[in-house]
């Protein structure tokens, strides 16, 4: 059976104490969810939210983390120092960080060998930008995606990939993929890491979808075979409306 989970991506949003408050009035509000529960939030969150959410079943993402070891790069976080704040789960390809900080398949392939050699878990997300849903072209989009950075790994560490697809143009805009739309990928999806990591490991492969899931429509994409949860961005900074997606999953 494979895990099924809503993950919130804050962004570059709240402030540390802003944060703080959110994570503590999750712990006080989540505490035996029905699914895996994990909250990506900036790096200067981590430590401290990791340490107020010990003993809750809420875990801590980080949004990012460097393609180098570490040294001499000014400003970077290594995957050894997310680790150190106690954060389990990192989101890396995120579409953000493709297109405006020009996150290319090689950066991505070294982002996630750091982090599983550093113990971490990779939430890797995947989706086309809308030219390519309307040039029919999303299927081959998602595919070298995915062959680009993540199907070097061996089927061991494989095992430690969370994916997420998240269509590019449905990121922020309210324009939310259709469940029909969100299984027909996620079945691709599983259906490519099949072929390459066989029946079992893609039977054992959450894929969640974001992209505009809220409260209002979470029930209606989770209900999908293939969807086994959400990666959650606005909705995700309010608690009422993240606890209620966790509730429809
Ligand atoms: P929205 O839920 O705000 O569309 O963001 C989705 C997302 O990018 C999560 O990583």
């Amino acid at each position: 059976m494979r895990t099924k989970m809503v993950a919130g991506n804050w962004k570059m949003n709240k402030t540390l104490q802003e944060g703080v408050a959110l994570a503590t009035e999750l712990k006080e509000t989540v505490k035996n969810p029905s699914c895996a529960v994990v909250i990506g939030t900036p790096f200067i969150h981590l430590a401290t939210v990791s340490e107020l959410l010990k003993g809750s079943p809420i875990k801590v993402a980080a949004e990012n983390c460097a393609d180098k070891d570490k040294g001499a790069f000014t400003g970077e976080v290594s995957a050894a120092m997310v680790k150190s704040t106690g954060a389990e789960y990192v989101i890396l390809g995120h579409s953000e960080r493709r297109a405006y900080y020009h996150e290319d398949y090689a950066i991505l392939r070294e982002k996630v060998r750091l982090a599983l050699d550093n113990g971490l878990k990779p939430i890797f997300c995947i989706g086309e930008v809308k030219e390519e849903r309307e040039a029919g072209k999303q299927n081959e989009i998602v595919k070298a995606q995915l062959e680009g950075s993540v199907f070097n790994l061996t089927a061991e560490e494989w095992n430690n990939i969370t994916l997420a697809y998240e269509p590019v143009w449905a990121i922020g805009t309210g324009l939310t993929a259709t469940p029909e739309q969100a299984q027909e990928m996620h079945a691709y999806i599983r259906s490519l890491v099949a072929e390459k990591y066989g029946k079992q490991a893609a039977e054992d492969t959450t894929i969640l979808y974001g992209g505009s899931c809220n409260e209002k429509n979470a029930a209606e994409l989770f209900a999908n075979e293939d969807v086994d949860g959400g990666l959650i961005g606005g909705a995700a900074l309010i608690g009422e409306k993240f606890r209620a997606i966790i509730a429809a999953r």
